[in-house]
């Protein structure tokens, strides 16, 4: 856990002073991954930097697990956390293996155990010690160098990874491997991490809470979805984008918005005459068909009109099933892409268990703005 109190840093004496950071208050909790978020020069890596002791508080207090950063020995602090920055932090003259091992040997770790652990770390960020050892930063792409960076980060296993844009330097589809690869190793390690970004993609995506930074001021603390729906001001909502309904429904999955008990279900034994008329009845358009509880697809009214059989033969299958897990965003486009209104969905055993349609969708990112509507009013007031 780290903590900000009333922290400020002013750069610079006399008229030519910067407030970097104005009274700054928040706690990052223990496991979690707390996003930076900001335009440039909003004051991320200069809270980065007063945490790790690399820049002097002006006033406040820092703690980690309840102790204050600046009654500890600046190296042990160091030592607690582990520092990732863009790739261009490491060491071109020395090998993979000797930029790992910068923190274990300043900590006196002995030989076998250091390369031991090299080992552990090349294959914890998916690079192959025999390929990756003895070669120097520049024989490896963008997005290595990024990995040997967060494995330098992790070498001396720090409670804690501070790291200032690790990813920015790495063309898109790199980034989104690497940054899935970080999710499922923080999901095993389990590090509390001070993670900058200015990329509110990246932010949603890796973080469990974001602080948002305006001029060195936290703006807004919240998790991604509360930053994406109750925006606290303009500079939030402005700063979150346009194209924001898309990432609430990145956000929201199937699970959301599941309707368990349709009522225009039919049998796959039923009659068409029959179905046609319980479909009536229930004013829908369209019928889902199950047969021993799996979906086999949808008949619609007009196809039935003209039938007597079972509707199991005229059913249509839907080109995709979705499962509780998929995004809405993914749900959409796929709507649009098999122009299909709605979608089954199904367990892993392949039983039904609900549907998604179009207008839940619509409403689910309707209701996401009237929050925001309501929001921005009390502010308007206050
Ligand atoms: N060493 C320094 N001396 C003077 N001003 C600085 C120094 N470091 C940062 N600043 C200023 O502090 C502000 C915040 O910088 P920084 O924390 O690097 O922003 P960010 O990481 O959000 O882009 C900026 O106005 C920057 O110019
Ligand atoms: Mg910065």
């Amino acid at each position: 856990m780290i903590t900000y109190e009333s922290v400020t840093k002013i750069f610079g004496k006399g008229i030519n002073t910067v407030t970097a950071l104005d009274n700054v208050s928040f706690t990052i909790p223990k496991g979690e991954v707390v996003v930076f978020l900001g335009p440039s020069g909003c004051g991320k890596t200069t809270t980065l930097r007063l945490t790790n002791r690399l820049e002097t508080l002006t006033r406040g207090i820092i703690t980690i697990e309840d102790k204050n950063i600046m009654d500890m020995d600046v190296v042990q602090l160091r030592q607690q956390l582990g520092y990732v920055i863009q790739a261009i932090g490491l060491f071109p003259n020395k090998t993979i293996a000797e930029n790992i091992a910068v923190v274990p040997k300043l900590l006196r770790w002995d030989e076998e155990r250091i390369s031991k652990r090299i080992d552990e770390l090349l294959q914890m960020t998916n690079l192959d010690p025999e390929l990756y050892r003895d070669r120097y930063p520049a024989e490896l792409s963008g997005g290595q160098q990024q990995r040997v960076g967060v494995a330098r980060g992790l070498a001396a296993d720090p409670k804690i990874l501070l790291m200032d844009e690790p990813f920015g330097a790495i063309d898109p589809i790199n980034r989104e491997e690497i940054q899935n690869e970080f999710l499922k190793l923080q999901a095993k390690l389990n590090k509390t991490v001070a993670f900058v970004s200015h990329d509110i993609h990246e932010a949603i995506k890796m973080g469990d809470r974001i602080a948002i930074f305006e001029k060195g001021r936290l703006v807004q603390y919240d998790t991604p979805e509360m930053i994406l729906t109750q925006p606290k001001n303009k500079f939030v909502s402005d700063f979150v984008g346009a194209d924001r309904a898309l990432k609430v429904l990145g956000l929201m999955r199937v699970s959301d918005i599941i309707n368990r008990k349709p009522k225009n279900i039919l049998q796959g034994a039923d009659r068409s005459p029959d179905a046609l008329h319980s479909l009536g009845v229930k004013e829908s358009s369209y019928g889902i068909v199950l047969e021993q509880n799996k979906p086999l697809g949808f008949v619609t009214q007009k196809t039935l009109k003209y039938e007597d059989g079972p509707v199991r033969d005229v059913v249509e299958s839907y080109p995709i099933f979705l499962s509780e897990k998929t995004p809405l965003r993914d749900v959409l486009s796929s709507m649009l892409m098999y122009n299909t209104p709605t979608f089954c969905v199904v367990d892993g055993e392949k039983n039904f268990a609900g549907t998604v349609t179009y207008n839940d969708i619509q409403k689910a990112v309707k209701a996401s703005y009237a929050d925001e509507t309501e929001n921005v009013e009390t502010e308007v007031v206050s």
